[in-house]
């Protein structure tokens, strides 16, 4: 089986952009092995703080960002990164050609009860007249990213990746340490009878949404006429690589709780990322009145109402959005 490393000599002609993903796949090896060690390592918990999304870190949350900011930045081709657990961009070398953004660890609700995390990335090409540390720097829509993917640590560990020529995956054989890959040129139904969403904000979402879903749970006898299944893994990871695996729907919009705020998710480092590989693998990601990988960033933790996966669905969403 082909080798991450061999597979991209092959199939991606920018040098640069292939020692980023290679070093970003590097370093999820090690955070794969702090997960698989959990509580041995002690590394299960909170950190007792709060990121600048205001939600509490988990240990885990803090030390894969410190192992993906320190491995990145030591790469000479990195101007510089953006993290969910970081406040404020942070530059690295002046002459580097490449951004990086990333949730370090997705799902973190998930580590401590043993359940499927992930780490998701995003590639921006640096402009040259700004500096890696200006915020300016990475407010480019989710359609310019140059490459994006994900690592999902469950019972095997994968990288999914896209460099905007399709998408493949690799699982890590961890008696050799090496991604190897597994399937080519994924594509996603077109179709589907499944979806994702946290039901138990229902009563929070717009009428269209909560009009749309009411009408999944009628199955065969709603205007949808046929029956859905739900899953909700709680890892936006685990529900992409389910929807890219078997297709599906996986939705997480506005609520009223949080008024002005757009979504929970964020921009740069969740929905951009995923709906690249989605759409890379035929599949749709929409905010449910547009594309998410047309939406002009204003900051880089900016948030989005998502709705992602089979694009027959989609635009279904999107049509209960219409007026
Ligand atoms: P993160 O752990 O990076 O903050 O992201 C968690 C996200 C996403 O992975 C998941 O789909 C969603 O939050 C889960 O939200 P609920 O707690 O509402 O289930
Ligand atoms: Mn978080
Ligand atoms: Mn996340
Ligand atoms: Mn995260």
């Amino acid at each position: 089986m082909q080798r991450l490393r061999n597979f991209l000599q092959q199939h991606c002609s920018d040098n640069g952009l292939i020692e980023v993903i290679d070093q970003i796949a590097t370093i999820s090896k090690d955070i794969a092995h702090l997960i698989q060690l959990g509580d041995l390592a002690g590394v299960l918990g909170s950190a007792g703080q709060e990121n600048v999304q205001g939600e509490n870190q988990k240990k885990l949350d803090v030390i894969a960002n410190d192992l993906l900011k320190d491995g990145l930045a030591a790469l000479p081709s990195i101007k510089g990164l953006a993290s969910e657990e970081e406040t404020l961009p942070v530059g690295c070398n002046p002459d580097g050609r490449y951004l990086v953004l990333f949730d370090p660890l997705d799902g973190s609700s998930n580590i401590d009860i043993n359940v499927t995390v992930g780490t998701i990335f995003s590639i921006l090409a640096a402009p040259a007249e700004l500096d890696g540390g200006d915020e300016r720097a990475f407010l480019q829509p989710g359609k310019q990213q140059l490459a994006a993917g994900y690592v999902l640590y469950g019972p095997s560990t994968l990288l999914v990746l896209t460099t905007g020529n399709g998408v493949f995956s690799f699982t890590l054989d961890s008696r050799v340490g090496e991604y190897l890959l597994q399937r080519e040129n994924i594509r996603v139904d077109t179709k589907t009878a499944e979806f994702a969403i946290n039901m138990s904000n229902q009563r929070f979402w717009k009428p269209a949404m909560q009009n749309y879903v009411a009408d999944l749970l009628r199955g065969e006898e709603g205007p949808l006429g046929k029956r859905y299944n739900m899953r909700w893994v709680a890892s936006m990871v685990a529900e992409i690589h389910r929807i890219l695996t078997r297709g599906g729907v996986f939705m997480y919009p506005w609520d009223s709780r949080e008024p002005k705020k757009p979504g929970k998710l964020r921009l740069m480092y969740e929905a951009n990322p995923m709906s690249l590989l989605m759409e890379q693998a035929g599949g749709k990601g929409s905010t449910s009145t547009e594309s998410i990988l047309s939406v002009q960033p204003l900051g880089i933790h900016d948030r989005v109402s998502v709705v992602i996966g089979s694009a027959e669905e989609v635009a279904t969403v999107e049509r209960y959005h219409e007026a």
